[in-house]
């Protein structure tokens, strides 16, 4: 891929495949599967046999003859390590906490073909004890606005496509094609980026007196500790 435009090509193609999964209302657009189930395969629910729960899932569909309807997506962490393994059936987005592996015959007997949500794995509010049965509406989540993390549990981290689908690297294409030097500097300066060591160095700073320096090929590094002469890596611009 060598241009913008081939980025929107595939950002469409692939979005279209997961429209599924979005809960921006109105309609849905299918891929090539009638059905996703999103399983958490992140460390905290792996070790809880999320993996068993998949492997469960696609005997139990093979069985029922739903292999070809339903796509089984692991994504990573949804953040909610302490209720997982997390399943999220689309396209209604019904959120299962604590499931097992011998919960995918329920799941695909009670769930997909009887069109019943199975209660006892549903989420119930700790103080109202109301079902909740979409994972964004519990509590965990309401004082946060995921920035950085926005995708986890919504994309298979292990295809780029799905990553290129939900506007992977639409900021770099724009910097690329759009932005002069000055101009990413000038974003970095409003963003507030800073970095992470413990000094809170600003990085618009830092990228700043990399470009002013002489020389056609520059190098940013990074260390843990001002006294570490260690890099932790060092980047060529
Ligand atoms: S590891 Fe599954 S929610 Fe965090």
């Amino acid at each position: 891929m060598k241009t913008w435009q081939e980025l929107n090509e595939l950002k469409k193609q692939y979005r279209q495949k997961v429209a599924i999964r979005l809960d921006e209302g109105g309609e849905t657009a299918l891929g090539t599967k009638k059905r996703e189930i999103m399983v958490c395969a992140g460390t905290g629910c792996l070790s809880s046999k999320s993996r068993d729960f998949i492997d469960n899932l696609h005997l139990e569909l093979a069985a029922h003859g739903l292999a070809d309807e339903v796509e089984v997506v692991a994504t990573g962490c949804f953040g909610l390590c302490a209720q997982g393994p997390i399943v999220i059936v689309h396209p209604e987005g019904t959120f299962y906490h604590q499931v097992g592996p011998k919960d995918a015959k329920k799941i695909v007997e009670k769930h997909l073909i009887g069109g019943e949500p199975i209660e006892k794995l549903l989420y119930h509010d700790h103080d109202t004890k109301e079902v909740i049965s979409k994972l964004m509406d519990t509590p965990f989540y309401h004082k946060q606005e995921r920035v950085a993390l926005r995708n986890c549990g919504r994309i298979d981290p292990e295809k780029i496509e799905e990553y290129i689908a939900f506007d992977g690297y639409q900021a770099l294409a724009k910097v690329v094609h759009e932005y002069s030097p000055d101009d990413v500097l000038d974003q970095l300066k409003i963003s507030g980026l800073r970095g992470r060591g413990g000094a809170g160095f600003p990085t618009y700073m830092k990228w700043t007196f990399a470009k002013n320096s002489p020389g056609d090929q520059k190098y940013v590094v990074c260390n843990a500790d001002e006294g570490d002469p260690a890099p932790l890596w060092i980047a060529r611009c």
